[in-house]
């Protein structure tokens, strides 16, 4: 018989996938006595992995592997808004487990073999997915719900998984030894996560920031749910006051101004000088994926006026005051003003000129970001790109 590679990986991870259905939290979840915080954490926790997976997976562009359709993070995401989670905190072992593993998959960005051992433990576990959606609808409190999760779409499990097998099998039979290794840590991290949810003690339990966004990792996140509130709903106000972000960035933008937020809101309680440094790092690590400063500055803004203490002016002073070292207000403020009547979308004068105050300022790739998207021929016409370039020249000219 040929040996194929979801063949071989099938044998290969026969044990992991039996130690797999052994775990405290399998049997509950089978009797029916999965408490509800265990669930959660645990379908937060396979978001963190399938976030970094399905990143990985589009990134590699490996040929013939991986196909948008069958990213699961959006319906997991949606199962999880649904089910009257929001607000439950983390079970800190089964987050820390999961971020581990997802950790790890970050590494195999250029190790087609080990991603594609991966997606077949994902894309596999559908199959038992079929017996577990129940148990776990009954263990959210909600047996009555079909989680879109396990939903394989409407070709059916046994049709999904054939068509992922075979693009499996289409991949060189070179990769197997790194992909069975793969496959195997992938259903380790996954059965130390699910060791992390159950049992579990209350002493555990902590917000955590992957709740808002899987991709957050491990940054602080403040404990109190009413300062949680007040982060999100400045996160909000920034977010509609940029129709740019939810253009540029979409659902997963979204995700990390929340989790950004509650992480600007856990600074508030630093020294000024500490808030400062941190905004600085984070300005930077903004601007060069295509955010200029007054997103930044706009948000912290929105933060003070929730929280109703200025504590943020002075670093929103000192950003300003970086930008008009090499930009005066004053001609910033006129640039925009006479470049908005041809870009009057998205806040373009404005983000334009600050990017290149920006990147004047030394955030270098800023500029790039910024023009690259908004001289998209696809998005704007001839006339929006000839003004982009001559904000360029005007704004370029006075710069100091
Ligand atoms: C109580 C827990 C589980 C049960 C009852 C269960 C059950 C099943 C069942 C019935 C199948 C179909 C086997 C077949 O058609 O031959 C299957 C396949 C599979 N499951 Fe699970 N499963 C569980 C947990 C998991 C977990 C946690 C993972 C990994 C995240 C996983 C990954 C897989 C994979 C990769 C396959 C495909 C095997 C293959 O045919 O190559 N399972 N599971």
């Amino acid at each position: 018989m040929t040996t194929t590679l979801s063949g071989a990986l099938r044998e290969a991870t026969r044990d992991a996938h039996e130690a797999a259905e052994r775990t405290p939290l399998s049997a509950a979840l089978a009797e029916g006595t999965l408490p509800k915080q265990s669930a959660v954490s645990y379908l937060r926790g396979l978001a963190i992995v399938h976030a970094v997976l399905e990143r990985s997976l589009e990134l590699a562009a490996i040929p013939g592997l991986w196909d948008p359709a069958l990213a699961r993070l959006p319906a997991l995401l949606d199962d999880l808004a649904g089910c009257g989670a929001t607000g439950l905190p983390d079970i800190d072992p089964a987050i820390d487990a999961a971020i581990a593993l997802g950790d790890a998959i970050l590494l195999d960005t250029d190790h087609p073999a080990r991603l594609a051992g991966r997606l077949y433990v994902l894309e596999g576990s559908l199959l038992g997915g079929q017996i577990l959606k129940g148990w776990f609808a009954a263990a959210l409190g909600a047996p009555d719900t079909t989680l879109a999760y396990f939903t394989p779409g409407p070709e059916g499990a046994g049709r999904r998984w054939q068509q992922v097998k075979q693009r499996l099998d289409a991949l060189p039979l070179e990769y197997l030894p790194e992909a069975i290794a793969a496959a195997k840590a992938t259903f380790a991290g996954i059965e130390q996560m699910a060791i992390g949810c159950f049992p579990y003690t209350d002493a555990s339990l902590r917000q955590r920031v992957t709740a808002l966004n899987p991709e957050a990792g491990r940054h602080a996140m403040p404990q109190d749910a009413r300062e949680v509130d007040m982060a999100l709903r400045a996160a909000d106000v920034a977010w509609r006051q940029h129709p740019y972000l939810e253009a540029r960035y979409g659902a997963r933008g979204r995700r990390f101004t929340l989790s950004d937020s509650c992480w600007l809101a856990s600074l508030r309680s630093l020294a000024p000088d500490d808030i400062l440094t941190n905004l600085r790092w984070l300005a930077g690590v903004l601007a060069v994926r295509g955010l200029p400063t007054t997103i930044l500055e706009r948000h912290l803004q929105a933060l003070d006026d929730q929280f109703g203490l200025p504590v943020f002016a002075a670093a929103i002073a000192a950003l300003r005051a970086r930008r008009a070292l090499v930009l005066p207000e004053a001609d910033a403020v006129r640039l925009t003003a006479h470049w908005q009547e041809r870009l009057p979308d998205y806040d373009a004068a404005d983000l334009l000129v600050t990017a290149l105050a920006d990147e004047a300022a030394g955030a270098d790739g800023t500029w790039d970001s910024v023009h690259t998207w908004f001289t998209d021929p696809v998005r704007f016409s001839g006339e929006w790109v000839a003004a982009v370039d001559g904000l360029m020249r005007e704004t370029r000219a006075v710069l100091r």
